[in-house]
């Protein structure tokens, strides 16, 4: 057998400090994440300075026992991959300083690699067996993108939002019912420990009237939020739990209806889940049900691979490498880098 490619990643996009090292483009030998939540739970939010301050403090530790744990050196290292975009400028531009430092001090070739590409190729990891094409939703916080996976580092936006994100979405109506940051897990939690009914409140089902692909989540965020106010107003309390079930179901009903339309007009049988929101239960127990339904084949990685992680830059890395691509130290960090770009 030919010799094995370990490919070491770096991802420091935004609220996570993470490095991985990756074999042969599937295998994990090493995951490790410095999660910054606590931080700026504080805050409600992610804030950019403190980001990037955490991200220069912790990245050292962070790959340093990326290697120890899979018990290699950089020695055994053959190439490099770090998210250089989409993203916090100031927290990319870490990741991005480090790899090409550790680079031009040891000659290691380096690749530069897309968020988004990272969060759809965490679905090769468990996998084994997937291989495009195939179809990915991509919902994460800073993104909402349904793609045709054409082949390996070759992808065709389908659909976008054209305004907040599905993440962000659950981040904001999150905060409204008082659930605080990160409000994805907190409103999945709530739902699935309660049980409230979905259908108790009628929220709208955004549709974007020039295609059927592309996602809109502010009209459903103002009209949670008109919803909480006019309730107020009348001196009514508000049932944080129906306010969640009712809008993760309105979220879930469209990435769905979307998903299957794209699946369905272009004959494929496969479909992806990546980025944070894909640990959504509600989101995989529809697309479930649906998939079966329908003989499709549904694919989606375990939540430690949905939100950021190295590990998924890593295995983007190493098929860019393996087809020859590779950055030089010109590499910077591109904030609204879009996919398919290089
Ligand atoms: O992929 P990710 O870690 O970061 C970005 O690239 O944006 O995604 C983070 C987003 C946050 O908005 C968070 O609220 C959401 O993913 N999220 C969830 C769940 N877990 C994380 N949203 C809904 N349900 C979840 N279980
Ligand atoms: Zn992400």
């Amino acid at each position: 057998m030919d010799k094995d490619i370990l490919i070491l990643g770096i991802e420091s996009s935004c609220d996570e400090t993470a490095a991985s090292v990756i074999r042969n483009g599937r295998e994990v030998l090493s995951n490790v994440i410095y999660s910054q939540i606590d931080l700026h739970t504080v805050y409600g939010g992610v804030v950019p300075e403190i980001a990037s301050r955490k991200h220069i403090e912790k990245i050292n530790q962070v790959i340093e026992k990326s290697l120890k744990d899979a018990n290699v050196t950089l020695n055994d290292i053959d190439a490099i991959a770090v998210t250089y975009g989409p993203g916090l400028v100031g927290a990319l531009l870490v990741g991005v300083a480090e790899a090409k430092a550790i680079s031009f001090a040891t000659g290691i070739p380096l690749v530069g690699v897309h968020h988004i590409e990272g969060h759809i190729c965490a679905n090769y990891i468990e996998h084994p067996e997937l291989a495009p094409p195939f179809v990915s939703l991509v919902v994460s916080g800073g993104h909402t993108h349904l793609v045709n996976v054409a082949d390996y580092g070759v992808y065709e936006i389908l659909g976008r939002t054209r305004d907040d994100a599905a993440g962000e979405a659950f981040d904001k109506v999150a905060r409204a019912i008082g659930l605080g940051y990160p409000g994805g897990p907190k409103i999945d939690r709530l739902v699935r420990e309660t049980g409230a009914d979905p259908k108790s409140i009628a929220f709208p089902r955004a549709k974007v009237g020039d295609s059927d692909y592309d996602f809109s989540f502010s009209g459903l965020k103002s009209a949670v939020l008109n919803y909480i106010n006019s309730e107020r107003m009348q001196g009514r309390e508000i049932e944080p739990e129906k306010i969640a079930a009712s809008f993760q179901k309105a979220v879930v009903d469209v990435l769905v209806e979307h998903g299957l339309k794209a699946l369905e007009d272009r004959n494929e049988n496969r479909i992806a889940l990546a980025g944070g929101v894909a640990s959504n239960s509600a989101l995989r127990e529809a697309y479930k049900e649906a998939c079966k339904e329908r003989g499709i084949d549904l694919y989606y990685p375990s939540p430690v691979y949905c939100t950021d992680n190295a590990a998924m830059i890593a295995v983007a890395g190493y098929y860019e490498f393996v087809k020859g691509v590779r950055s030089d130290l010109s590499l910077n960090a591109v904030p609204n880098l879009k996919l398919g770009e290089r």
